[in-house]
């Protein structure tokens, strides 16, 4: 059975790092045997997390949206920026919102459940965005996906995607490779129909 894929960046900026690294491991999981859908957060726009709001309005539709997304799927490849060497709030508010619907009642039953997620980052500093990766796999573990240990991070990001949108540094590809490869070959083909 072919593992279906999602992947997404964690920023919705024109001319995202973390898009770019994205793609490339969207590249890759193709190559590797795996259907994938990449989407972008801006298509699924969320207010900040708030119980209050939840409980006039219930989850807002595109968390429903995005819930129906991960359960639907076997694994995520999840790009995220770092700030101030931890998680952005973009990343952090659409995982609330979706670790809510499973309270909901009007979307899938704990959408992370059974998802296998690798982590990417990417930053134009010399760490790659690292540091925020640790806090992101705490808090996806949390919700209860399972995070493979492989992960991959791209230093001076500026530079660091060639012309086929690839990372140049030839270790920085090779993690990019074997995170993905860890994704396909920890994640449960056929969780996601
Ligand atoms: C950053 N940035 C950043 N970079 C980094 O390597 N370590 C860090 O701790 C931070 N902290 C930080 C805080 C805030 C509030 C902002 C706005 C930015 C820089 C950031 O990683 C850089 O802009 C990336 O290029 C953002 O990712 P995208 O948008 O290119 O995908």
């Amino acid at each position: 059975m072919i593992p279906r894929v999602l992947v997404f960046a964690g920023s919705n900026r024109s001319g995202s790092f973390n898009r770019q690294l994205a793609q490339a491991a969207a590249k890759v999981l193709a190559l590797q045997g795996a259907e994938v859908t990449m989407i972008a957060l801006a298509d699924y726009p969320l207010p900040l997390v708030d119980e209050d709001l939840k409980k006039e309005k219930g989850v807002p539709a595109n968390a429903i949206r995005l819930a129906r997304l991960f359960a639907a799927h076997d694994a995520l490849f999840l790009a995220s920026p770092e700030y101030n060497a931890s998680i952005p709030p973009l990343v952090k508010n659409t995982i609330d919102w979706v670790s809510l619907v499973r309270s909901d009642g009007s979307g899938p039953v704990r959408p992370f459940d059974g998802l296998t997620v690798a982590l990417g980052s990417a930053s134009d500093g010399k760490l790659g965005g690292i540091r925020g990766l640790y806090h992101l796999r705490a808090v996806l573990m949390n919700v209860g996906a399972q995070v493979v240990s492989q992960q991959c991070a791209i230093s001076w990001a500026n530079k660091a995607f060639g012309e086929d949108g690839m990372p140049s540094d030839e270790r920085e590809a090779k993690h990019l490779e074997k995170a993905c490869r860890a994704l396909l070959d920890h994640c449960t083909p056929g969780r996601g129909r």
